[in-house]
């Protein structure tokens, strides 16, 4: 697919990956719909963008909300005139243990809220915007791409019961969609990031970053430019489908 002129809804667009992935395919001439939660940072990221050279719109909504999730597609679509992309990139992580025990007794649990709101915006936002994007482009007729944010923590991963499980569930979409939205020349495709470095890992003390950077082969964290050179191949590739390309520097965990 041709980048150019071509419409993507980026979820979680606001900043992070989202807005680096936004902001490369502005350079390249995409014209883009963020959704994220909070208006400024809409109106920053979507400046961003524009300044990139695409043109660019932010869309406030909780992509766990059915209707709401309904009607911003159904907007964008009003907007733009047509979607040819999707990425499902919004994310949320409330790691923790399963259980806690000390001393013999059980100190802590990890909450079914800790769990079910990670399983909403990882798992639910992200089906419910696929079938968004896909209800639109296929009923356009001229194809599509829909690329899913998972992580090399989607193998399971000690503290990230509820985010593992999502980023497994996103990754096994992919090969679900791409089988089942072929006959319609919609591609899916995902990316497994490891430990990208965003604001997030700015804020991490500097020993936390020592650790999780000797675990990877590389030894650094990778470069939010090089997420969005691995969505621009996913995109532009018209033979890639049903696969996930891993983006961790090695990392196995
Ligand atoms: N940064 C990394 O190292 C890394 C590694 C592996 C996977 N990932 C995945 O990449 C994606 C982006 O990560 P990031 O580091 O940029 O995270 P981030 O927290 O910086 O950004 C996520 C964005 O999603 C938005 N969002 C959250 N819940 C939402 C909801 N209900 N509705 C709409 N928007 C919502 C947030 O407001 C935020 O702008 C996530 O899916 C994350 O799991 C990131």
């Amino acid at each position: 697919m041709q980048i150019k002129d071509s419409v993507f809804v980026i979820t979680g667009g606001g900043r992070g990956l989202g807005l680096a992935m936004a902001s490369s395919l502005a350079k390249d001439g995409a014209r883009l719909a963020l959704i994220d939660l909070n208006q400024e940072a809409l109106d920053q990221a979507a400046a961003q963008c524009q300044e990139a050279g695409g043109e660019a719109r932010g869309y406030v909504c909780n992509i766990t909300d059915e209707a709401a999730v309904e009607a911003t597609f159904a907007q964008i679509k009003e907007d733009f005139g047509e979607i040819h992309g999707l990425v499902n990139n919004a994310g949320l992580m409330r790691d923790g243990m399963l259980i806690k025990v000390k001393n013999g007794e059980l100190v802590g649990k990890m909450g079914l809220d800790q769990f079910q709101s990670v399983v909403n915006v990882n798992m639910t936002g992200t089906f419910l915007c696929g079938r968004e994007a896909a209800a639109i482009m296929a009923l356009q007729g001229k194809g599509g791409v829909i690329v899913n944010i998972s992580s090399v923590s989607r193998a399971g991963n000690m503290g990230q019961t509820n985010y593992s499980a999502t980023k497994a569930a996103v990754a096994t979409m992919v090969t679900s969609w791409a089988g089942e939205l072929a006959r319609h020349k919609i591609r899916v495709g995902g990316i497994a990031p490891g430990v990208i470095a965003t604001e997030m890992t700015a804020q991490m003390k500097p020993e936390a970053i020592d650790r999780m950077v000797s675990a990877v082969p590389l030894r650094r964290l990778g470069e939010v430019e090089e997420m969005a050179h691995t969505l621009k191949y996913i995109v532009e590739n018209d033979f890639f489908t049903g696969r996930i390309v891993e983006m961790d520097g090695g990392l196995r965990i």
